[in-house]
C-alpha cells in the first residue's frame, strides 16, 4: 500500500492525512475484494525497515492502527471477515499486541474472506525464522536434513495456512518487492500500478483481478 505520503504532499498536507486516506482505502479494499470473491487479501501495513522513518511518523501510524481496529472490529465481524495478522506486531507495543490478538480472536469464525494485515513484515526476517525452527528440529532429533524441502519451509512460514500468493499489487509507480512475501510470490501474477494507494479503490481492484484473469499462468510449464 504505497503512495500515502506522494497522496498527502500533492495536496498540501501532512503525511498523515495520507495514512488516514490511506485507512479509507483500506476498507473499500477490503469490501470490494470480499464481494469479488478473494479468499485471502494480504495488507503490506508496514514493514521491518519502515522503522527507519521519523518517530512522528511511526507514532502517527501506530495510532492509527490503533484507531482502525477499533472502529473497525465491529465491521469486520458484521461482514464476515477474518483478521490475521503477520510478521513481528509485538513490536508495536502490548497495548496494541492486545487489541490485535482481540480483533484476532473475535473474527476467527467469520469465512467471506481473511483479511491478513502485514506488520512489521519483512519476508528475509520470515525465511530466516523458519530456517531457525528447522535446525531447532534436526538438532532435537525431530527430523533428518534430508527430510529439509520446500514443503516443510513452508510450513513454517507466517502464512501456512494459506495458498500460495496469485496475484500481487503495488501502487504508486514502485516497481520492486520491498521484502514482501518474497517466497510464496514465486509463481504470483505481478501487478505495478502508478495509483497512490489513497486512490485504490473498486474500479482499480476490479481491472487488476480481469488482468489477473487474462493471463496465462503456465507455472514453468508451456
Ligand atoms: C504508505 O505509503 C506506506 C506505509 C504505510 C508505510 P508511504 O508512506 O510509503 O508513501 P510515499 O511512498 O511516501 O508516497
Ligand atoms: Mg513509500
Amino acid at each position: 500500500m504505497d503512495g500515502n505520503g506522494r497522496w498527502a504532499a500533492k495536496r498540501g498536507l501532512p503525511r498523515v492525512a495520507g495514512h488516514r486516506a490511506g485507512a479509507e482505502a483500506v476498507r473499500t479494499t477490503v469490501r470490494a475484494a470480499a464481494e469479488a470473491g478473494v479468499e485471502v487479501l494480504t495488507l503490506y501495513a508496514f514493514s521491518s525497515e519502515n522503522w527507519r522513518r521519523s518517530d512522528e511518523e511511526v507514532s502517527d501510524l501506530t495510532a492509527l492502527m490503533r484507531f482502525y481496529l477499533d472502529r473497525e472490529i465491529a465491521t469486520l465481524e458484521r461482514d464476515g471477515v477474518r483478521l490475521e495478522f503477520i510478521g513481528e506486531p509485538a513490536a508495536f507495543g502490548s497495548d496494541l499486541a492486545a487489541r490485535m490478538q482481540r480483533a484476532t480472536e473475535r473474527t476467527r469464525h467469520n469465512r467471506k474472506i481473511i483479511l491478513v494485515i502485514a506488520l512489521n513484515y519483512g519476508s528475509r526476517a520470515e525465511i530466516a525464522g523458519a530456517a531457525r525452527r528447522l535446525a531447532e528440529k534436526v538438532a532435537d532429533g525431530e527430523m533428518t536434513v534430508d527430510a529439509i524441502d520446500e514443503l516443510t519451509i513452508e510450513r513454517e512460514l507466517q502464512t501456512s495456512r494459506w495458498p500460495d500468493l496469485d496475484l500481487l499489487i503495488r501502487t504508486s509507480g514502485e516497481v520492486r518487492l520491498s521484502n514482501f512475501l518474497l517466497w510464496q510470490a514465486a509463481y504470483a501474477e505481478l501487478i505495478f500500478l502508478d495509483t497512490l494507494w489513497p486512490d485504490f479503490d473498486a474500479t482499480a481492484l476490479g481491472d487488476a483481478l480481469g488482468q489477473y484473469t487474462a493471463r496465462q499462468r503456465r507455472f514453468g510449464g508451456r
